[in-house]
Order: structure tokens, then sequence, then C-alpha cells
């Protein structure tokens, strides 16, 4: 069991440089088994997600490997089209699996994703989507499994919801489908953008991503390609909230400003001076952090709901009260428990979290509940004079590459015990 050593109270300064996005690697690296040939994907960042998706690639028959700082994947032997029970658990979001496997070999095998941590992660917008291309989908004892021996046939699907998983799963799958397809109420998020510019480059007609409506005109084959993942708006965003809630100055280089608008939006209105540069952001923070009124998380181009436990963390530092309110996830504040070790005063009334700000934090031991809840609790670490542990930080192992390294940059004295 992995935990982190937090020496906080310091005010924290220097440059860090963002990760690639977990959240556009996952989606991509899936899709790369359409391509005919070999696939290089740059600035993939080392997380154990990728790895866990790796490891079904390899297991499908895909050749995989690390060179030069690039992902290398080979999907010309691909022989299975079932995704195993242990690797789906590992991660839930291989669902992502389900559209590429499906449009590769006319048939997918997968497990339930079950829920996770945060909310019970149904996947019935992504059922019904690759019903309505023409798939036959049998759905019983937890197990899932679509084919169409046939291939897929274009149609319009209208989402109930902007939902990305089914939005990526449905533009993955309707690439080598007959016709036309078209995604009314897509998800808009930048791994939208990104996955379809993928897409493209394997020579997918790929039009409309994020934006609503998404069109794919189905082609009879694609082939290899070279893309570089886009940078990790999270990740970017909770390390300018390391500099918020310690009253540092941080600078996060290799970012994309406008992916991260309505964070930036919010770290103003806590009273940090944000400068905004081509590809990077200086968050220099104020002597004590204002309260913002109320904070709700959207799909995007609204405020993302990955980084409400980092923003809420940094909250808790701030004169006032804020009110937080999660619409994506029903239970994404486990994290607050172990927040209010560190002395938060926060209440949680369903989607709701009223969190009164305190001067100061106090060191504490807590344990990691999830992802970005994990990033939340190191913040608290790092504000909290003194010495605090947070464990079971494999949790935030799943998103954050080396955080201990990266927060480094900052000189936080943090120390990852195994
Ligand atoms: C993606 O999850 C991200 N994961 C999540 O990031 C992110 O929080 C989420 O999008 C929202 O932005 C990856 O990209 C790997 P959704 P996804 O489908 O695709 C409901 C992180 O911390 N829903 O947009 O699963 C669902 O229950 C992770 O990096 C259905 O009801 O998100 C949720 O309430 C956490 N039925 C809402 O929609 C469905 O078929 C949003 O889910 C699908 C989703």
């Amino acid at each position: 069991m992995s935990s982190f050593t937090i020496f906080g109270g310091r005010a924290l300064r220097g440059d860090a440089v963002c990760q690639g996005s977990k959240n556009s690697s996952l989606p991509i690296l899936a899709a790369s088994i359409l391509s005919g040939g070999e696939i290089i994907l740059e600035n993939i960042p080392r997380l154990s997600d990728v790895d866990a998706t790796l490891k079904i690639l390899n297991y499908l028959g895909c050749k995989t490997k690390r060179e030069n700082g690039a992902v290398v994947i080979d999907p010309s032997g691909i022989s299975a089209s079932d995704i195993p029970e242990n690797l789906m658990r590992e991660m839930r979001s291989s669902v992502i699996f389900l559209g590429a496997v499906l449009a590769r070999t006319g048939r997918v095998e997968l497990f339930s994703p079950g829920g996770c941590e945060i909310g019970l992660r149904p996947i019935d917008l992504h059922l019904e989507a690759i019903k309505k291309l023409g798939a036959e989908i049998i759905d019983a004892e937890g197990k899932i499994v679509c084919t169409a021996p046939e291939g897929l046939t274009g149609a319009v699907i209208s989402l109930s919801f902007p939902s990305v998983g089914a939005t990526e799963n449905v533009m993955i799958a309707s690439c080598l489908a007959h016709g036309r397809t078209e995604i009314r109420n897509a998800a808009r998020e930048p791994e939208i953008s990104d996955l379809a510019d993928f897409l493209n480059a394997m020579g997918a007609k790929v039009s409309g991503a994020g934006e609503s409506t998404v069109v794919i005109e189905g082609v009879k084959r694609l082939h290899s390609a070279t893309h570089s993942v886009i940078p990790d708006r999270i990740a970017g965003a909770t390390l300018l909230a390391a500099g918020a809630i310690t009253g540092g100055v941080v600078r996060v280089n290799g970012l994309i400003p406008a992916h991260l608008a309505p964070v930036i939006d919010i770290f103003e209105q806590a009273g940090n001076e944000i400068e905004i540069k081509s590809d990077s952001v200086l968050l220099r923070a104020p002597k004590r952090l204002k309260s913002v009124k109320t904070v709700r998380t959207m799909p995007y181009p609204g405020f993302p709901t990955d980084i409400q436990p980092p923003i809420a963390a940094m909250l808790c530092k701030a004169e006032g009260t804020s009110v937080m309110i999660e619409t994506i996830f029903e239970s994404r504040y486990k994290y607050i428990g172990e927040l209010i070790r560190f002395g938060a005063k926060v209440r949680v009334d369903g989607r709701m979290a009223v969190i009164d700000g305190a001067e100061k934090l106090y060191p504490a031991n807590a344990v990691t509940p999830d992802l970005r809840g994990g990033a939340a609790l190191v913040l608290a670490a790092l504000s909290a004079a003194g010495e605090s542990t947070i464990t079971e930080i494999k949790h935030i192992d799943r998103g954050y590459e080396n955080l201990e390294r990266t927060l480094s940059a900052f000189s936080a004295e943090i120390k990852r015990t195994d």
C-alpha cells in the first residue's frame, strides 16, 4: 500500500509541465485497433489507467511498446473480441473498447463495468446507441455481447445526456459503418475533439467534434497514423489549485489555456491573479482566498466535475462560505469526510457541499477514496503546516503521473512510501 508523506504549510513557487491527457489517451488507445497499420501516440502519460488499457490491447492481440517517449501499437494481430472481467474491474472505463472491438471484429463481449467510487456509472446510453447502429445486444448475467456480423450501419443518434463515453463509443464504432452517422447532443469536451483529430488522421471522416452535433461518414478502412494527445486540463488545473491553496505563485507550462476557461473563471473569483500565455497559465494567489458563492459542475464548456474536489479543497481556505453543486455524478463527495480531518468545515447535503472557509488547515492522516478526491487531500496536506500522510495513493496514480515529482517542481515537500 503506497502513501504520501507531505510536509505542508509553505507557499508553493515554481514552474511545472502539464502531463498528457488521461481522458484523451484512453479512447485514442482503444480506437487504435481500427487501424490497418502501425499507430504512434505521443504525450501519453505514464498512469496505471494507461497501463490497464495497454494490457487490454495486448490481450486482444495487439503488440504495444513504449519507444522514445511514444506508445507504438501494431493492431494487425487482433485475435480476440472479449474484455476479460479482471481487466474490466481493473479499469471500468474500458467500456470505451466496446465501439472499437465491435467495429474491428464484428463482435464484442464485455462484463457490465459496474459502478465505481463516484457513482453507478450506467452504460445504457452506450448500448442504446450501438443498437441504433444495427448491433444485436445480449445483456444477461452481467455479461454484454454485441454482434454485427454484417458490420454497422450509420444512424441518427440522439443522446439524452451529452455522455463523454457514449459520444466516444459512437464516434469510434461508426468510423467503419456503412453510411452516415449523426450524434445529436454530443459531448463537447476537448477530449472529443482530440479523438476526432486522431480518427481523421487514420483516414476517418468525422466533422463537428466539439459541437453538439457530430457527423461521421463511414469509410472502408483506416490506416496508420501518428498523433500527440492534448495536455491534461484536469491535471493542469489541479497544479494551479496547489498554488492557490498554499498562497503561492505557480506556472503550469504545456497547457491549452482555452481548455481551462471555466476553471480559470473560478480561480479569479476566488481572488487569484491569472496570467495566460499561449501554452501556459501563471497563478498568483492572494493573501487570503475569497469564497465563491456557487460552483456548479456541468458538461463542457461548463465547470468540469473532475476538478470539483481540488477546487472544493481550495475553497476550504477561503474567507466566507462557498457552495459546490455536483450535477454530474451522484456520489462524488466521499473525500469530504477525509478533508474534514484537516480541519475543513464542510457540510454535504445530496449534490450540494457547503464550505465554510477556515483560516488554516491542520496536518492529518487521510485515506484516498478515489482519484480526484485523493488530489483534493494532497492539496489540503500541502496547505497544512506540519506533516500529513495520505494512504491508498494507487487511486491518485490512476490519473496523475508521478504527482510527487511534479509538485516537487513547486518545491513542495512530498515523499512517496511504497
Ligand atoms: C468521462 O467519464 C471521464 N472519464 C470522467 O473522468 C469524467 O468525469 C466524465 O467523462 C464527465 O466529464 C474518461 O474520460 C475515461 P459520462 P464518462 O458518460 O464517459 C451518466 C476522471 O476523474 N451516464 O459523461 O463515464 C453517468 O452516470 C473521470 O478522470 C448514464 O446515465 O462520463 C454520469 O452521471 C471520472 N448513462 C453522467 O452521465 C450512460 O450510458 C456523465 O457520464 C453514460 C453516462
